[in-house]
């Protein structure tokens, strides 16, 4: 098993923290929650826009001395923020946790529209961010990786998605494993070697994500899908 959690994000507060104290309160009160003395990964949530690199450095060294996190990463932090984080913190930044689904393309989309002016997908809204974690050693957590919209609901099985529904369905008959397991295996076919974050607490919607793993999409089945959930070729 391995426990991951973060830190840096206060609804209650309405504000991003990433100050040194912060995180290392959020960790120990982790910590006591989970009932255990380390976490193997430690996330900094979505960025403080006040975030000090100093700060963060001096927490994440004091954390890996004390043996209370073995491993540190980030969500929804930007090449640049990752840059100036390397700059001052010692440990290396082993994840960037990304929204990612079938609905949710715009972290591959830049990709292919590039300067297309026809379409919004051509944006770049976050200066390349999958290749900068590709040429760094940073692994993709997709989170959201079966909802559309923002936590709009579930796209498997929903009425909105016929075109995708079915191309998940004769995909999944063809290695005899669900739609849920072929969305997935969508977003682990991706050569970042990303990793899906599912936030099932159903048992059996577990148990069709994990059959993913069994699957290895096809050139073809991985482009077919993508098309399928609303994109075109340029
Ligand atoms: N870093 C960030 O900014 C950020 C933002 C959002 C989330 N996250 C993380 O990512 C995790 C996953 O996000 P998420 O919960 O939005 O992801 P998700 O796995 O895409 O969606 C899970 C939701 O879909 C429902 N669902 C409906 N049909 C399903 C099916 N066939 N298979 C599986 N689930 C189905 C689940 O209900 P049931 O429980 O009934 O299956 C659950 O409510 C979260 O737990 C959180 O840790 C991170």
């Amino acid at each position: 098993m391995i426990l991951q959690s973060k830190c840096g994000l206060h609804f209650d507060r309405h504000e991003f923290d990433w100050s040194k104290e912060d995180i290392l309160e959020s960790v120990d009160s982790s910590l006591s929650r989970l009932k255990t003395d380390y976490l193997d990964v430690l996330l900094l949530h979505r960025p403080d826009l006040l975030f000090e690199p100093e700060q963060v450095a001096e927490a994440f060294d004091r954390l890996a001395a004390s043996g209370k996190v073995r491993h540190f990463g980030v969500s929804n932090v930007t090449p640049g923020q990752l840059m100036l984080l390397k700059k001052f913190v010692k440990q290396p930044l082993v994840i960037n946790q990304l929204q990612f689904s079938l609905d949710q393309t715009q972290l591959i989309d830049t990709g292919l529209y590039l300067n297309n002016l026809t379409t919004e997908r051509s944006c770049d809204r976050d200066n390349g961010l999958v290749d900068y974690c590709r040429l760094n050693d940073i692994t993709i957590q997709a989170w959201s990786p079966l909802q559309f919209g923002m936590f709009k609901g579930c796209f498997v099985d929903h009425p909105d998605f016929p075109e995708l529904n079915l191309a998940l369905g004769e995909i999944g008959e063809k290695y005899a494993v669900s739609k849920t397991a072929v969305a997935i295996a969508w977003i682990l076919r991706h050569p970042a070697h990303m990793q899906a974050i599912a936030g099932t607490m159903n048992p059996d919607h577990l148990k069709d994500i994990c059959a993913a793993s069994k699957v290895d999409l096809t050139h073809r089945e991985w482009y077919r899908l993508y098309l399928a959930s609303g994109k075109f070729l340029p």
